[in-house]
């Protein structure tokens, strides 16, 4: 049969890296002594008032078609959300709710960018990000952030990046997987490019809530920035929410509303109740998500003063989120056969980072996603490995 270009678009592997993770998974589902620390899925429960909630509206029959871009409740919200924490001025109409950061990020991508268009991309970058690039048509343009400038941007390459078929810029910060969050200096850096060549800029923020150390700053607050900037968001990593698929666009209001125009043709809108309960998690949860920060921060700790013991291998501090970025270079071994032998060896699942792209070759990605407990064991068996080789 045949199929439309779209299919060829989006058919990149993504990578071989998962295949180890999905085997772990697969293992500790069967009993076995793994320690899974390769994705990002928060361990904990979405907060009992978050999942009463949704419960208790399902109970009152929320269970039909409801607005397509978002209750007006869920939308006022996520703007209060955005302002308090971006000091960006935005309303209701700003929003389009969708399923997931993930699917805001791909519908701002069908919006802005077609077929001859480019997207600068730094890069490592989140892996679907090229397929949701692409989908639409455009080419995925990464610009390589050195590991050796610790992974932080490239202004000069970005600008250099940039031609007349440039349309936007997209990134995340806080990034995943490097924990790095953009200062002000590099943001104003990147807001002068984009508004000097009239680009869009995509910033993903789904880490926002999960700062450390460097406060999290949104582009789109900066002078000229509003008008051309699409922040994408989502409850999954704040609320450990993954599986509700709550996610947003805040984005100018003709923006917002040619993506609620796509939501119309793809999603139709998100069930109520799970709306419901949204609203729930964006007033009422302030204490959840500063206890799930504390969580990572304490786990990040724990795995860099476990790991700073040990020889050859060097931890890129994170300012945020929930990874640790691991250069194993010094080992001998390829970034793959690290992976390998490291799980086969121990039963720990760590990430080949090169699945984000080339430039994280030599490191691998530790997620603070599994308890304390693990954290503890996992970092022993990487000691362990590592000294035995
Ligand atoms: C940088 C980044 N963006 C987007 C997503 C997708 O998030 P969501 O669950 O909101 O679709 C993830 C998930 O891991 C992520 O790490």
């Amino acid at each position: 049969m045949r199929y439309s270009p779209l299919v060829e678009r989006i058919s990149g592997e993504g990578s071989k890296a998962w295949r180890l993770h999905f085997k772990a998974t697969q293992a500790a589902l069967a009993g076995e002594d793994v320690i899974v620390m390769s994705v990002g899925d928060p361990d904990f429960q979405t907060p009992r008032r978050v999942v009463d909630r949704a419960i208790e509206a399902l109970n009152d029959g929320d269970t039909h078609y409801t607005s397509v871009d978002g209750r007006l409740d869920l939308r006022t919200a996520i703007a209060s959300d955005h302002q308090a924490r971006s000091g960006q001025r935005v309303g209701p109409e700003n929003v389009v709710t969708l399923a997931g950061a993930q699917c805001a990020i791909y519908s701002a991508m069908q919006c802005i960018a077609g077929p001859g268009d480019e997207i600068i991309v730094p890069e490592p970058a989140y892996v679907t990000y090229e397929a949701t690039v692409q989908a639409p048509g455009p080419k995925f343009v990464t610009v390589p952030q050195p590991a050796t400038g610790g992974f932080r941007p490239d202004l000069e390459g970005i600008r250099a990046a940039v031609t007349e078929n440039t349309r936007a810029i997209f990134f995340a910060t806080p990034n995943n997987p490097t924990g790095i969050v953009m200062n002000r200096g590099e943001l104003e850096a990147i807001a002068e490019i984009a508004i000097a060549h009239d680009l869009w800029v995509i910033s993903d923020e789904v880490y926002a809530a999960l700062t450390f150390d460097a406060p999290h700053i949104s582009i789109a607050s900066l002078p000229g920035m509003a008008e051309r900037t699409v922040t994408a968001s989502s409850l999954s990593k704040s609320h450990a929410m993954t599986g509700w698929r709550v996610g947003w666009v805040v984005a100018p209001a003709e923006m917002a509303r040619h993506v609620a125009k796509l939501a119309l043709c793809m999603l139709y809108g998100l069930p109520g109740f799970i709306q419901e309960a949204a609203v729930e998690a964006l007033t009422n949860c302030t204490d959840d998500v500063e206890e799930g920060r504390d969580i990572y921060r304490r786990r990040r700790d724990l795995a860099l003063a476990q790991l700073a013991e040990v020889q050859r291998i060097k931890c890129l501090i994170p300012e945020a989120g929930m990874f640790l970025m691991v250069d194993i270079s010094g080992t001998g071994l390829s970034t793959d056969e690290f992976c390998t032998q490291l799980y086969e060896k121990t039963g720990v699942s760590v990430l080949n980072a090169t699945a984000f792209g080339p430039t994280a070759d030599g490191h691998v990605r530790l997620s603070f996603a599994v308890s304390d407990d693990m954290i503890a064991e996992g970092c022993k068996r990487i000691k362990g490995f590592v000294s035995g080789l």
